[in-house]
């Protein structure tokens, strides 16, 4: 076998997402002809539980510590994934990128402008160092089969974009608090630091600006158990809907409507997208994700949906059959082979959905404090610099 490249990986926050990209490592072997590969050597996280979870299950695990700064002084230690509560971002993030170490953070990437801002800054300061955000759903087969529709100039003149992320998991109020449902730890933005990059990371890269939003956002759901017997105020957005004026880099503006639910009856995890052109539109929702629907429209001619099944194939090719469903692990698990491609080979990378960028993670912040402001005055924000 030819010889790969090794990428020896730290976690901090061995929690949900901490685990899940633990499995994505150790199912490597799923993707087909790859000659780079992660290994987790080191586990930070003040639970012990936590913790013991990566050396019951991950074999590789060299190194647990409950201080992150141990992990980054490690030298053998070449980049590392944060998965911790928001409040703790722009700490850990700068310190992993000032150590040199290329990071894969997760998002709101900065519990609020001005903490995206300091990682953003230190990013600058280290470019030789890759720091991404994680963001799946563009590595669904149906979403990256519409992302090559927009590369290949399809839509003709956009008349409308739709995209949101929904889910119900808030729905039942005796649900416990945590550290998602609070503002000192989650962040003011509510639900759309949780759900927002994923609405937006694929409008941004197209390369569709928000001129200007007018945000509604919700609160439900205004207390919760707080797993001793009483109820706490559970003080965070749990819904948000923005309308924005949107503009694409040929200058045409269209309505841009960006939706993020955590109370959304009848949805587990649903994201979804639709573009609405004058020659071609498409619509696709993890709901069915085998699903993906396009209208091709010329002058004169009918006008109807069409229904594919869209194949298993995302960015990297994998063991696993064409005709086989493909699904949320999967999509993290080609997340994680395009930032491990982007560090080894950098602009040479092997195929072009690079992950969620830190300017794409400023947009976001930009929308969505501007989307707080809409909300508090009722009025739309202008987001022209
Ligand atoms: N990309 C996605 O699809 C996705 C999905 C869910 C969550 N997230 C994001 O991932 C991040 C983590 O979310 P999660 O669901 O994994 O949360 P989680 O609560 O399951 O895990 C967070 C872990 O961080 C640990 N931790 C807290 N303080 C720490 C510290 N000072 N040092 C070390 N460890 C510490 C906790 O003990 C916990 O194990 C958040 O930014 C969240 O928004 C992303």
């Amino acid at each position: 076998m030819a010889q790969r490249r090794v990428l020896r990986f730290g976690v901090i926050g061995a929690g949900l997402m901490g685990r899940e990209f633990a499995s994505a490592a150790m199912r490597w072997c799923h993707l087909d002809g790859l000659d780079f590969a992660p290994s987790i050597v080191a586990v930070c996280d003040v639970n012990e539980r936590a913790t013991r979870w990566f050396e019951d299950n991950v074999p590789t695990v060299e190194r647990v510590t409950r201080d992150y700064h141990e992990l980054l002084a490690d030298p053998s230690v070449d980049a590392v994934y944060c998965a911790l509560p928001h409040h703790l971002h722009a700490r850990t993030y700068v310190d992993a990128i000032r150590a040199g170490k290329h990071l894969m953070g997760e998002k709101p990437f900065g519990i609020d402008e001005v903490a995206n801002q300091q990682i953003l800054a230190m990013c600058h300061e280290n470019p030789e160092v890759l720091v991404r955000c994680s963001s799946e759903f563009p590595f669904f087969p149906g979403a990256y089969q519409i992302a090559k529709y927009v590369q290949e100039g399809r839509f003709g003149r956009l008349i409308e974009v739709e995209a949101g992320f929904w889910h119900s998991s808030d729905l039942n109020p005796d649900k416990e608090i945590n550290w998602k449902r609070l503002v000192k730890t989650n962040g003011a933005y509510g639900c759309m630091g949780d759900l927002g990059l994923h609405v937006v990371h694929l409008p941004f890269r197209f390369g569709w600006r928000p001129r200007n939003v007018r945000a509604v956002l919700s609160n439900i759901v205004t207390e919760r158990p707080d797993g001793h017997g009483g109820r706490v105020a559970c003080d965070t957005w749990d819904n948000a809907l923005l309308l924005c004026e949107a503009e694409a880099a040929n200058g045409d503006r269209f309505p841009m409507t960006l939706s993020m639910k955590r109370i959304a009856p009848g949805h587990a995890n649903t994201w979804f997208l639709r573009i609405i052109g004058t020659r071609f539109s498409v619509e696709y929702s993890t709901k069915n994700p085998k699903q993906l629907l396009t209208l091709r429209y010329q002058p004169g001619a009918a006008q109807s949906w069409e229904v594919t099944d869209v194949a298993h194939e995302s960015a990297y090719p994998s063991i696993t059959g064409p005709i086989f469903e493909f699904g949320f692990s999967d999509s993290i698990l080609q997340m994680w082979a395009a930032f491990c491609d982007e560090v080894v080979n950098g602009v040479e990378m092997r195929q072009p959905m690079r992950c969620a960028t830190p300017e794409e993670t400023a947009q976001s912040h930009r929308l969505f404090t501007a989307a707080l402001v809409s909300h508090a005055t009722g009025e739309t924000v202008s987001l022209l610099e």
